[in-house]
């Protein structure tokens, strides 16, 4: 058969030695809470006792298992499930051949492997029920053809970070909240393949040698793996995956992180060619916030993008996408974002964004918005809207740029138009909680003015915090004028009516 090692037939090889298999006990009960692979002799109890989640068993309607992955992605397996499996395994191994096995398309290979782990089952007489089957197959095939144990947390949509802290612990973010799961690898070897092979995808590695990889997965999401002897505990992946179906401006609203009156103002950002400066704290959301934004730039702009991992996916015809690209073992051939930057200037961009400003480049996208590519838009790390423009000037004055601090806030002011500010609250709700534009200087402080902001209330009884998001009153935003170049300050005054009146969450 195609992608099966030619040779003897299987029964002819030694057997890898497994444990006899004792007489079968009886079938398992159908139902749920039946332990994953009880019946085949191995001693421990596979499942660990329900974990509570608020003080309850979760049920099924908790996480929904993803489609084909029927095992709960917080069974924690025992040293005999590994043993096992790492047997059927090696005898897999043995039987294949893995560079035809790479060229059948994902499901005949998931036949291939089928057909090859069922005889061996039967060969080496290890009793177990079919849904146990299958449950070990999804595992082996999750090994051979994909990101093993990660395979069902990539699987499952609620889940915004995968982060692996060596073998032996996986935590998860979902709803906004950090739990950690029972998911673990074999050891730091198979955890390190892994690594290898998600990195691989984007022509790099990582080794003791270069011991720092950024990457991303094919389907977008950002990975940064770091491994030994940098880190100390075995390779830490970390995972920042996106929904399925990107985030709209209506779902954010949807989900209370803005009104409807605060995300018409949003979109009207987008379109009119408001500069924009996207703030928050890690995983608040920027990322996601900007590429909202950008589905309302208008389809004739030609926009660049420049990221160290892309991320953005815009919708719009006419993007040009680049990416930063590390020093190689040598230490050349480094391409920072400034450089990214700097050379967008030249490829007549009408746009140019800049999915995380954290150093000189700084400095170019403010020149940039400066000078006739208006709508250009970045995301900072910063806690509020003020922090946000001195972490701007910080990063010019940083990056050996010997301006007088007076110049660099000009140059701020002359540029950037509004910044958006996200947050991540302590109950895991992201919320936007600025709408802010910044106005001009007087003497040596920057002026801005808040349209839009989100006031904290108090908390409920299941510790989710109560806010409202409200509008300050501004009548005649300074981005007037452009909304009304547009045509949109008719829509924009209609915006700030409603949420005058005062619209809560
Ligand atoms: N308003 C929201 N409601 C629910 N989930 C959200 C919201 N905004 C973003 N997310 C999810 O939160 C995760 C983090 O979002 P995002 O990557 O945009 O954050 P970030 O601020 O750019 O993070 P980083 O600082 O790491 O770049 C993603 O999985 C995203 O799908
Ligand atoms: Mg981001």
């Amino acid at each position: 058969m195609f992608g099966r090692r030619s040779g003897p037939p299987l029964e002819a090889r030694e057997p890898p030695r497994l444990t006899p298999a004792p007489v079968a006990p009886p079938p398992p009960e159908p139902g749920a809470g039946q332990a994953p692979f009880p019946s085949h002799g191995l001693a421990a109890p596979m499942v660990p006792p329900p974990r509570t989640v608020g003080g309850r068993v979760p049920t099924l309607d908790d996480e929904p298992a993803p489609p084909r992955i029927p095992t709960a992605v917080d069974s924690r397996r025992s040293d005999s499930y590994y043993e096992t499996k790492s047997t059927i395994f090696g005898a897999l191994i043995e039987a294949i051949d893995l560079a035809q096995l790479a060229r059948l398309d994902a499901e005949s290979a998931r036949e291939e492997i089928r057909d090859i782990v069922n005889e061996i089952i039967a060969i080496k007489n290890i009793v177990m029920s079919i849904a146990e089957q299958e449950e070990l197959l999804d595992d082996i095939c999750n090994d051979v053809l994909g990101y093993g144990p990660l395979e069902p947390l990539l699987a499952r949509d609620d889940i915004a970070d995968v982060m692996v802290n060596g073998s032996g612990t996986v935590y998860i973010e979902v709803a906004g909240k950090i739990q950690k799961t029972g998911i673990r690898f074999r050891d730091n070897q198979q955890l390190l393949n892994i690594c290898q092979r998600i990195v691989s995808q984007v022509g790099r590695r990582v080794d003791e040698a270069s011991p720092i990889c950024d990457a991303r997965l094919p389907d977008g999401s950002r990975v940064n793996v770091i491994v030994p002897p940098l880190a100390i505990d075995g390779p830490a992946l970390t995972i920042r995956k996106f929904k399925k179906d990107k985030l709209t401006l209506e779902q954010l609203v949807r989900f209370g992180t803005i009104t409807a009156e605060g995300a018409e103002i949003l979109k009207i950002i987008g379109r009119c060619r408001v500069n924009t400066i996207v703030s928050g704290g890690t995983g608040s959301g920027k990322t996601t916030l900007l590429n909202c934004l950008t589905r309302y730039i208008d389809e004739e702009e030609r926009v660049i993008t420049c990221e160290d991992a892309a991320e953005l996916q815009l919708q719009q015809p006419h993007v040009v996408r680049l990416e930063t690209r590390p020093p190689n073992l040598e230490g050349e051939g480094q391409v920072t974002m400034r450089d990214l930057v700097r050379n967008c200037l030249r490829m007549r961009p009408e746009r140019i964004i800049v999915g995380e400003v954290r150093g000189p480049e700084a400095f170019d996208l403010l020149q940039a918005m400066n000078t006739g590519h208006d709508g250009s838009m970045g995301t900072l790390h910063a806690n509020n809207p003020r922090e946000a423009l001195s972490r701007l000037e910080s990063m010019i004055t940083m990056g050996g740029f010997s301006l007088p601090s007076r110049t660099i806030r000009e140059m701020v002011c002359a540029s950037v138009d509004v910044v958006i500010q996200s947050a991540r609250l302590r109950d895991g709700s992201r919320k936007i909680t600025h709408i802010t534009e910044v106005l001009g200087l007087e003497g040596d402080v920057i002026i801005t003015q808040d349209l839009f902001v989100y006031d904290l209330l108090g908390e409920d009884a299941n510790g989710r915090l109560l806010g409202r998001h409200r509008s300050t009153g501004i009548g005649r935003p300074k981005f007037w004028e452009r909304a009304r170049y547009f045509g949109e300050e008719q829509r924009l005054a209609t915006a700030l009516d409603a949420a005058n009146a005062g619209d809560e969450v």
